[in-house]
Formats: C-alpha cells, structure tokens, sequence
C-alpha cells in the first residue's frame, strides 16, 4: 500500500476553529479532485502540489494546503488569486529554506501594517515591489523541486538577518485586511486559513514559522491585487509544474509579477 494523507476538516460552524483529522489510507481510495477545466482550481493545485514531499509537512500546514484547494474552486477572482499565490507559497515554503528565515515576508508584513494605519501607499508598494523579488527566488526554487524532487533540502546555516529570522510580525493585524478583503463566497474559507496560519505563526518548528509567514504574506491584499493581474501566468505555471518543465513559464510569471508592482 502507497499511503497517502487525507486531511479532513470539520468546523462546526463559519467561525470555529477547524479540526483537522489525520487518516492514513490506501492511495487506491485517495479520489483526486475532477479536472474542472478551469486554470485555477482544486485539481490544477493537487497536480501541483503533487512534486513536494509532504511527508513532513505538519497538520496544519496540511490543513492550510486542503483550503488552497477548496479556494481555487471558487470562480471568485480574489479567490482565484489568492489559491494562485498560496500554492507557490506553500511550495516555496515546503521546497528549501533558511531555517527561521522569514525576514522579506515578514518586512512585508509590517510595513503593510504600518502603512494601512499611516495611509503611505507609496511605502505598501515599494514593500511589495521587494517582496515580489524574494516570490521570484521561491519560483526557482520550487522549478528545481520540479526537476528533481531530491535536489532541494530544507538547508541548515544561520538564520535570516532581522530580529528573531522574522518569526515576529504583526500576524492579527495582517489577518484583519485579508479577511476584511475576502469576497463573500470564500471568506468562511479565508476564515478557516487564519485559524491554520496561527498555528503556523505560533508553532515551534521553523518550516511551520517560514510557511505561516510566506502564507500571510502572500494573502495580503496587495500581493493578492498583483495576482489577480497576472492570473494567467500563475496558471500556466502551476500546470507545468507535474510535467518538469515549467523553466519558461516561470520565467513568464517573474516577469509579469515584476510588470504589475
Ligand atoms: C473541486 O471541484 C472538483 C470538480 O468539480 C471536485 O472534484 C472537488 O472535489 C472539488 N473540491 C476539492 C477541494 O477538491
């Protein structure tokens, strides 16, 4: 048997905290999502996510990676950005690394922040036109994984350089604008991910931080308008990943993320 894990979320309600349950079963009975033909969606993410080794992946990373799905099934064009830049995200995070090294989306974060209280705009988009730099370096990282899925190692060294490898940020704060920008017919989904992510935020290994990090980065509403304008070469990208050859569409997506910030 070629196990696979299944995770399966139960919330009693819109605004309870997700239970994740953890079931080892057979690959055989794993059912993958149907192709819904749509560039951004469930099966297209599960294909994609297919090349990382989710074997240490911790429950709650799981769990965020489960809704990336559920979200790239709502036709939403918020929605659609936010599963597009989640998934590069998650592979980014789970592909290789710096241990603790969470400083870019971390920066991010804070000016964010700071800035939505300041109204600088100018400071929200010179933060997001370097975060977009360091979402380019995770693009070719997650292209190795695609070639070889033993090249890359969650590597060991010093941690980033910002205080505590960028572990600190202003998580709530970040997590109000996301969900306060959530479209109505996924936000019970954003909801679902800002319990995940908290977790990630507050757990103890640095794979958890880097992702719980990147993940809220990549969600802030700034980044989300630059992947609603280059949705198609996030698609594109994310198709090729399975077949080992997504150099040129990455290179596609660099450049347009480049062009929209
Ligand atoms: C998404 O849609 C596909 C196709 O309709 C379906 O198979 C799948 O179960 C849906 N949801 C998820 C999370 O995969």
């Amino acid at each position: 048997m070629l196990p696979v894990v299944l995770v399966l979320l139960a919330a009693t309600s819109a605004l309870a905290a997700p239970g994740a349950y953890l079931n080892i079963i057979s690959i055989d009975e794993a059912i993958p999502p149907k192709d819904s033909g749509r560039a951004v969606s469930a099966f297209r993410i599960d294909q994609a996510t297919e090349i990382a080794n989710q074997g240490e992946a911790s429950a709650y990373l799981l769990t965020f990676e489960q809704i990336i799905k559920d979200l790239g099934n709502d036709s939403n064009k918020v929605s659609q950005a936010l599963a597009a830049a989640q998934a590069i995200g998650y592979l980014g995070a789970v592909s290789s690394g710096v241990p603790g090294d969470s400083c870019a989306a971390a920066d991010l974060i804070n000016a964010v922040v700071a800035a939505s209280r300041s109204g600088n705009n100018q400071a929200v988009r010179s933060a997001t036109a370097k975060f977009v730099s360091y979402l380019s370096s995770l693009i070719d990282n997650i292209v190795e994984l695609s070639v070889n899925s033993e090249s890359m190692r969650f590597a060991v060294g010093p941690r980033g350089n910002c205080p505590a490898g960028g572990r600190n940020y202003q998580f709530e704060a970040a997590w109000d604008s996301i969900l306060a920008s959530a479209p109505a017919s996924s936000v019970h989904l954003v909801n679902e991910q800002y319990c995940a992510a908290k977790r990630l935020y507050k757990g103890f290994s640095v794979v958890s931080n880097n992702a719980g990090a990147i993940l809220t980065a990549v969600s802030l509403p700034s980044v989300n308008l630059a992947f609603q304008n280059v949705l198609p070469q996030a698609a594109n990208f994310l198709a090729a990943l399975p077949s080992g050859n997504a150099g040129s569409a990455a290179s596609a997506l660099k450049q347009a993320l480049y062009n929209s910030v």
